[in-house]
């Protein structure tokens, strides 16, 4: 869904106040697809109103389901009657995490073929681990037309060793296993907390899988998954550690609430390690005071409990007004510095190598035009905007809208001189 808005940003104010964390975008999007394989109603809370949310709730009404809207953060999905197989439908092949459905609808149906993925550019983006988890169950997989095809007769519970850690193909072989005669063993699995999350909600439903957060998890099938309960999505990271990098750029203090403060572990040390910030953790909150400039640091980017490569692009833009020479290693995908241009025609000083960025901080960032080339990398050019000095200007917002609910108001509120407009 492309917009004709964009934003004007006045820099130079330190943010200040508390914010609330919506649920996680990379859970919402494996819950609800998730959905497909319960039998009557499931009611999801702390659902985020972003684009990939809304496109998916509108494929599983197509699919046969119905959705129903309850209050801002609540939806009611009922998936008793579907009845098509085929989802191609309304901007499905703009978004990364489409390709749940063929977890979901291969587990459910015993067949699905699904527009082919789209999603942030960042390289080559292979998706052969989920085939081979899928071939490992039974079913025969096939990734061409512009469709992704998977069909069974029946899907029968194995051992399956995954060559390399992926969050997608962890979750997507957990949805089609989750109603699979026998045990599934996943191996070399992912352990971000969505993939918790998404067990815990089949879990709920009826499932029976153990060992999610480890690299191991054990799936028994079961015959069926049944409604009749509420879930909630658990916080997003990357939204809480979005704004805790906001206020140790703008040397101010936020804090961020309605978290899991552990989830955060690794972004708060490398900020610690900054200098730049004290931080405070509660149960469920964190505060960041951003006190002086930032002393440059090493990044690497890893699966979790790594630093997440969701907060590279923000993390690059504390480092562009560092004291000192940072180094930036993009540890999961091949090519996720394309913002990198954007943040130099703000006079931000940075070369990138291959996978590493080495960043020679400047005292500061100069307000500039500049487009959005990914969702993460829309938050970090908004930040460095926020630190600017002068009037900078966003475009390509479609890209933050996939992903962060109401991420300008927010930032309103924390005191930023933010406005949204047509452009
Ligand atoms: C998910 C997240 C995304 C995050 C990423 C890494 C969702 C909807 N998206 O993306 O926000 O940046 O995890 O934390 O949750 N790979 C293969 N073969 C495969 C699958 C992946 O080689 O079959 C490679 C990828 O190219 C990449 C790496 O494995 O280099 C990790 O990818 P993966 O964890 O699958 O990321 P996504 O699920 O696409």
């Amino acid at each position: 869904m492309i917009t004709k808005e964009k934003l004007v940003i006045n820099g130079g104010r330190k943010l200040k106040g508390e914010v609330s964390i919506h649920g996680s975008k990379n859970a919402a999007v494996a819950l609800v697809a998730a959905a497909i394989l319960v039998e009557g109603k499931v009611i999801i809370e702390n659902l985020p109103k972003i684009t990939d949310v809304c496109i998916l709730l509108d494929t599983l009404e197509d699919l046969g389901g119905v959705v129903e809207h309850l209050g801002h953060d609540t939806v009611s999905i009922d998936c008793t009657e579907i009845n098509k197989s085929k989802a191609d439908k309304n901007d499905l092949n703009k978004m990364r995490a489409s390709y749940y459905l063929v977890g979901a609808l291969l587990g459910r149906t015993h067949s699905a073929e699904v527009i082919f993925p789209g999603g942030c550019n960042f390289g080559a983006r292979p998706i052969d681990q989920h085939k081979k988890g899928f071939e490992a169950l039974g079913a025969t997989f096939a990734a061409v037309g512009g469709y992704i095809t998977a069909k069974a007769r029946r899907l029968i519970g194995t051992q399956i060793y995954f060559d390399k850690i992926s969050v997608g193909a962890t979750i997507n072989v957990m949805l089609a296993a989750t109603l699979a005669d026998g045990m599934t063993v996943l191996e070399n699995a992912a352990r971000e907390p969505h993939i918790v999350d998404l067990a815990n909600f089949l879990n709920m439903m009826g499932a029976d899988i153990k060992g999610a957060g480890t690299s191991v998890i054990r799936i028994r099938g079961v015959e069926k998954l049944s409604g009749g309960k509420t879930y909630s999505v658990v916080p997003d990271m990357i939204e809480a550690g979005t704004f805790m990098i906001a206020a140790a750029l703008t040397r101010g203090t936020i804090t961020v609430r309605n978290i899991i403060p552990e989830h955060m572990e690794s972004l708060t040390v490398k900020l610690n390690e900054t200098g730049a910030v004290s931080i405070e953790e509660g149960d469920d909150y964190i505060t960041v005071k951003g006190n002086r400039r930032p002393k440059a640091v090493l990044v690497q980017t890893l699966e979790y409990p790594g630093f997440p490569t969701d907060l590279q692009p923000q993390m690059v833009s504390l480092l562009a007004i560092a004291e000192g020479q940072g180094t930036v290693i993009e540890g999961i995908f091949d090519n996720r510095f394309q913002y990198v241009d954007q943040l130099l025609q703000m006079g931000a000083q940075i070369r990138v190598e291959g996978r590493t960025a080495l960043i020679t901080g400047v005292s500061k960032l100069i307000g500039s035009p500049i487009r959005a080339m990914d969702l993460r990398a829309a938050a970090s050019l908004i930040l460095s905007g926020l630190a600017a000095e002068g009037t900078t200007m966003v475009y390509n917002l479609e890209y933050l809208d996939r992903g962060y609910e109401g991420f300008v108001q927010k930032l309103a509120e924390l005191g930023a001189d933010i406005k949204r407009i047509e452009e």
